[in-house]
This record gives C-alpha cells, sequence and structure tokens, in this order.
C-alpha cells in the first residue's frame, strides 16, 4: 500500500495519522466489499448535483467515467486499496479525484456520515435478496427429501422421549415453515430500512438545494407508489442502525433453526438413532478411530449459530450507549453485519446440498415407529369416543401401560379381557389402534401429521416453492 495524504485530513493537518492509528481506525480491510454500493451512491449523487447546477455537464461526464473506470479496475482486481486512507469512501474519491480534477467536487453537500449510512442500506437491501434465494433453495432441498421419504413414518419426540408417531416428511416440512417464517421477517424489515439518509449530511443536513427525492428515486428508495423514501430527520439517519439490528436479528433467529435442524440431523444420524444416512462427502473422519464417520457439517451448522447470535449482541451492545449522532464506534457494526450475512449464506448452502445426499434408513425408522406405546393417546382418545372423561381414560391407560410393564408384554400384546380388567369399555375393536398405517389416516385435522394432510402440505409447498 503507497503512502498519500488522506483526502479528510487536508489544510487542518499538518500531517498524516501515526502509523499505529492509521492501522487501528482502519476498516478499508472489511468495508471493502461495500465498492460497489459506493460507486453507485456516487454516481446517484453526482446526477443530482449537475441536476441542481452544482457540477457542469462536462464535470458530470467526468466523474461519472472516472468512477466508472474505477468499477472496472476492482472488477478486474487492480484497484490499489490504501490503508492510509482509512476506508472504500476515501479510497475510491481520492482515486477519483487523482484521475479526474472534478472528482474534488463529489462530495459537495456530503458526508461520509450519510455516505457510508446509504451504502450500507444498499448492501442490506442486495444481501437481503441473496439471502432470501439461499432460504428458498434450503426449503427446497427439506421437501425433495420430504418427498424422498414419503412414506416413511417415525417416532416424535418430546423431552427426547418417544411420544407419538409422525410422517418423516411432517418433521422435515417443520422446518420448511419456519425458514418461511425466517424469509418473511426479512422481507418484513425491507420496507423499514429502504429510506435513504443522503442530504442527511454529517449530521445537520445542507445548507444546499440537494434534491434529496431525485438521488432517492436514482437508487431505488420509493415507496409501493413510486414516491421517493426521504429519511425524515439527518441527525437519525446519519446514527440510526436499526436495519443492521434487525438484519442480525433475523439472522440470529434463522441461525437457531438452522441449528435445531443440525441437531436433529446429528441424533438421526448416530448409532443410537441411526434415522438417516447422510452421504460420505458430506461427513468426515476421525484422524484417529478408524470406524468413525462423524456429521462435522451437521455440527458446523450448530456452532456457527452461536456466532451470528453473538454478532446481534454486538451490534445492540455497540449502539446502546452511544451519543448523538455519528460515532466512530458504528465502524464496528460491519464485520458483525457481513459476518451473519457470510456464514449464514454458506450454511443454508452447504445444508441444502448434504440433504440432497442424505436419506432415511427405512427399516430402522419402522422399527422405531411400530412401538405401540406410541399410540397410548390413541387409545384414550377411544375411551373418550366412548363417552369418559379424558382425565379418566388417560389415567386408564396408564394403568395399561404399567400392566403391560408388569407383564413383560408390548401394550398391544394385551388381551381384551386384560384391557377390559382395567376398563369395561374397551371392546375388541380398541385392539385395532395399533394398525399405524389407520392411525396415521386417523390424525386428520389441519397441522397434523395425518396421511392425506401430510400429502396435501407436500403440494402445498410444492406449488409454493416450485420445481
Ligand atoms: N469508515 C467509517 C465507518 O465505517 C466511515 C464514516 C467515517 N466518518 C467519520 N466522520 N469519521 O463508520
Amino acid at each position: 500500500m503507497k503512502k498519500s495524504s488522506p483526502v479528510s485530513r487536508s489544510g487542518r493537518f499538518s500531517g498524516g495519522p501515526a502509523a499505529d492509528v492509521a492501522q487501528f481506525t482502519e476498516s478499508i480491510s472489511f468495508d471493502q466489499r461495500l465498492w460497489r454500493q459506493d460507486i453507485q451512491g456516487s454516481l446517484a449523487h453526482a446526477k443530482m448535483l449537475h441536476k441542481i447546477g452544482l457540477l457542469t455537464a462536462e464535470e458530470h461526464r467526468d466523474i461519472s467515467q472516472g468512477l466508472e473506470k474505477i468499477r472496472a479496475a476492482i472488477e478486474a482486481g487492480t484497484f490499489d486499496w490504501k490503508q492510509e486512507l482509512e476506508d472504500v469512501h476515501m479510497n475510491i474519491e481520492a482515486e477519483l479525484t487523482h484521475r479526474v480534477g472534478a472528482g474534488a467536487k463529489l462530495h459537495t453537500g456530503r458526508s461520509r456520515n450519510d455516505q457510508v449510512a446509504l451504502d450500507l442500506r444498499l448492501w442490506v437491501r442486495d444481501e437481503r435478496l441473496a439471502l432470501l434465494n439461499d432460504i428458498q433453495v434450503l426449503q427446497k432441498s427439506l421437501l425433495d427429501f420430504a418427498e424422498r421419504e414419503a412414506d416413511v413414518i417415525i417416532p416424535g419426540y418430546t423431552h427426547l422421549q418417544r411420544a407419538q408417531p409422525v410422517y418423516f416428511a411432517h418433521h422435515l416440512l417443520a422446518y420448511v415453515e419456519m425458514l418461511e417464517r425466517d424469509a418473511q421477517r426479512l422481507r418484513d424489515s425491507k420496507e423499514r430500512g429502504n429510506v435513504c439518509p443522503l442530504g442527511a449530511g454529517a449530521l445537520a443536513g445542507s445548507t444546499l438545494p440537494l434534491d434529496r427525492e431525485s438521488v432517492a428515486k436514482e437508487l431505488g428508495f420509493v415507496d409501493a407508489s413510486d414516491e421517493a423514501k426521504l429519511a425524515q430527520n439527518s441527525m437519525d439517519a446519519v446514527s440510526d442502525r436499526d436495519f443492521v439490528v434487525e438484519f442480525c436479528s433475523d439472522g440470529a433467529l434463522l441461525g437457531v433453526h438452522l441449528s435445531r435442524l443440525a441437531e436433529d440431523l446429528i441424533l438421526w444420524a448416530s448409532t443410537e438413532f441411526n434415522f438417516i444416512k447422510i452421504g460420505d462427502a458430506y461427513t468426515t473422519g476421525s484422524s484417529l478411530m478408524p470406524q468413525k464417520k462423524n456429521p462435522d457439517v451437521a455440527e458446523l451448522m450448530r456452532g456457527k449459530s452461536a456466532r451470528v447470535i453473538g454478532n446481534l449482541v454486538s451490534v445492540l451492545t455497540l449502539l446502546k450507549g452511544l451519543p448523538m449522532t455519528y460515532n466512530r464506534d458504528l465502524q464496528e457494526d460491519k464485520e458483525a453485519l457481513f459476518d451473519t450475512a457470510d456464514n449464514l449464506r454458506a450454511t443454508l448452502r452447504v445444508c441444502a446440498a448434504m440433504l440432497n445426499h442424505t436419506s432415511a434408513n427405512r427399516t430402522v425408522c419402522a422399527t422405531a415407529a411400530s412401538d405401540p406405546a406410541l399410540l397410548a393417546t390413541d387409545l384414550a382418545d377411544y375411551l373418550v369416543r366412548k363417552g369418559m372423561a379424558f382425565r379418566q381414560a388417560h389415567h386408564a391407560v396408564g394403568s395399561l401401560v404399567a400392566l403391560a410393564e408388569k407383564s413383560g408384554k408390548r401394550l398391544n400384546q394385551l388381551t381384551v379381557a386384560e384391557l377390559q380388567s382395567v376398563e369395561k369399555r374397551f371392546e375388541a375393536d380398541a385392539l385395532e389402534l395399533f394398525d399405524l398405517g389407520k392411525a396415521m389416516k386417523a390424525r386428520s385435522i389441519i397441522g397434523a401429521p395425518g396421511t392425506k394432510e401430510v400429502k396435501e402440505q407436500l403440494a402445498r409447498w410444492r406449488k409454493a416453492l416450485g420445481k
């Protein structure tokens, strides 16, 4: 990195900052990635400056062409980023001014404070779309998996104890639902974040007649009827990072959902459960134990949620004590934000790929699902249908479970006489409840894991998500 005099220090200072200060305060090492948004914002700002007569047509043309050339250099990897120029904004502006005389006019009516607020809003807007796309890719993988294993039944669990039977697909679709709410939250927050801060200047606007509406429209900060959406308070505009918090918060909850999915996959892949087989390419071995096949991908999915949650807490903590308005602390918002986006997107993609290489161990699932104790509640429901209060029915079936346990039988091996010894209302047809196929058909209300209902949910999601 070459030495040159930082643009922000002209005049007031006798020289550049000390080397350790430059190193401590720089953000170019991580905010470089805002270059697209920075150039996009500068192009719009220059266009407006020309519109209001503060740039001649020639100056506007020179600035625009200069910015396009810088864009090409960055894309080609030949741009010389300089640490002593602190951040992406000063690097680009200094290079523009070096190339084009009129570059020195670009910062008219603008501060890095409204500039960085703008760049970050644009970045979040772009990144949100990419994240939404990755969420949908995972939803499709879950749906594909659910369809491949559509007839597989497993025990559903509460307290990690076998509870009631569910279709494997029903379990997977629970995550499709969670991901849908995550996507919805991201879409909801777009509206609040889609507000143009340009014109706020350092904190107090400008004495120049800036046309804020035209810049906002140029940058797509508009409402449903194409009206410009402008930050209405300059002090709020430069210091607000609500949209970063919202992205990190939406992301943290998404991370939690991915972590729960990971936990299920890890349990299912264990020898104890053995419900699924993850393709070799998506597992790792042990350096010591030759027999091991470890679900590291799923474990890292679970692990990465920790940092994503941490990023949310970092940003909230960063903001909570800041006096109005801009403070350099705000520079610390970026790494947390980028880290959340990067890790979630990587997790979503690798998880989708892993699920495409995962299958259910059908025999093991069938054996587990055939545990008749899973249908104890169905027996209680039987008694309810015969007019018994549920609490009493629950008690009666509890006694049956105890009786079966005492006589070393499974619940479905009890005789009708034994059932009747506990409760007279039991008849021979009670034992038919243990037919798992029938039992699954009987769960026929909306949201239940019934045979028809799960099929309908699969079809609904297929229609919503497409092929
Ligand atoms: N790199 C800074 C940030 O990310 C840009 C804004 C700097 N503004 C200032 N007045 N020092 O927050």
